[in-house]
């Protein structure tokens, strides 16, 4: 019984450890180092945008000048840089902790795990370095004002199956914003652009883990501890859309401090409206929106799970997508 029972199980366990050999793989043959193959010496080009008016939004508000769009739009693009950083510290953290599990095990999949937090402690170090160079050619008063371990310290406190559903939403948003938008737009930044290429190609990898991991950690959980799960992606999210508000207002007042020119009240609340709309289709709308994500979400919650997380996302996704 015990003999034939473990024959059934062997392909499968295989099977898994052949993903995380892919993921090695791929990652060793896609790395890339900060200045040599990112920055290469180069600059921010400021009489180009940063992030594309796909996710920026700043088309909507007609009344800017081009110059105005485009300063907002790097505004934005500075935020973009480090919310990743940001999120970075958690997602490090967390796939730490749960290469744990394969410490006296699978060291296929120990040394994935290993390779992707090496990955994203090298991508907080580009994303600080992006920032002192984004202030080298801005005027002064920028602040990001979330706290790396301030953050990670909150979302780590929630239970991993909800920690890692919100880092593969994240990581797959990434790629879609990278496919969707970036890559297309020929009025951006050389280097920005390419900061956002290399990135990509190692957040490939991440995801496939993201997703083994959660199906993993998934499969462990009573129905009971599932459901508090759904309640602590739920609170997750709230938590996301707080830090939103923030730097939305913070990027919001930024921009008319340093435009050059004064607005009407109507349009200083357009523009605080504008930047909070396009930070929440860009770090949430655009995540729950991506296939994969639904696809791996519905095969893992119960429809009344699945109703919940809808009526709590409702609000913010009626906003984003106005
Ligand atoms: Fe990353
Ligand atoms: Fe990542």
């Amino acid at each position: 019984m015990h003999a034939a029972t473990h024959e059934s199980t062997l392909p499968a366990v295989r099977q898994t450890t052949q993903r995380y050999a892919t993921c090695i793989e791929a990652s060793k043959r896609i790395r890339w180092d900060i200045e040599r193959d990112v920055i290469r010496g180069r600059q921010f080009d400021f009489e180009k945008k940063f992030l594309p008016d796909g996710l920026s939004k700043v088309a909507e508000l007609t009344f800017l000048r081009p110059v105005e769009m485009r300063f907002l739009s790097q505004i934005q693009g500075r935020t973009y840089a480090n919310i990743f950083g940001l999120v970075e510290r958690y997602i490090g953290i967390k796939t730490l902790e749960i290469s744990r599990d394969y410490w006296f095990g699978d060291q296929v999949a120990l040394e994935a795990l290993v390779r992707f937090t090496d990955e994203e402690l090298k991508h907080q170090a580009m994303f600080r370095r992006l920032d002192q160079m984004a202030a080298a050619g801005m005027p002064a008063g920028y602040s990001f004002k979330p706290q790396p371990n301030e953050v990670a310290s909150a979302v780590l406190s929630k239970s991993t199956w909800a920690v890692l559903g919100l880092t593969l939403d994240i990581e797959l948003f990434t790629q879609a914003h990278y496919r969707s938008s970036i890559e297309s737009d020929a009025n951006l930044s050389e280097l920005w652009k390419d900061v956002f290429l290399f990135h990509w190609k190692e957040e490939s990898q991440h995801a496939i883990l993201d997703e083994l991991e959660w199906r993993r950690e998934h499969a462990r959980l009573t129905d009971m501890e599932r459901d508090r799960g759904v309640d602590d992606l739920i609170e997750l999210v709230a938590a996301i859309d707080g830090i939103l508000q923030m730097q939305a207002g913070a990027d919001a007042d930024y921009f008319l401090l340093r435009a050059g020119r004064s607005y009407s009240p109507a349009e200083e609340k357009a523009i605080h409206d504008v930047l909070l709309k396009a930070y929440r289709w860009q770090y949430i709308a655009t995540g729950v929106q991506e296939p994969r994500f639904a696809e791996v979400l519905k095969a893992l919650v119960t429809p009344a799970q699945m109703d919940r997380i809808g009526k709590a996302l409702a609000p913010i996704l009626e906003h984003a997508c106005r």
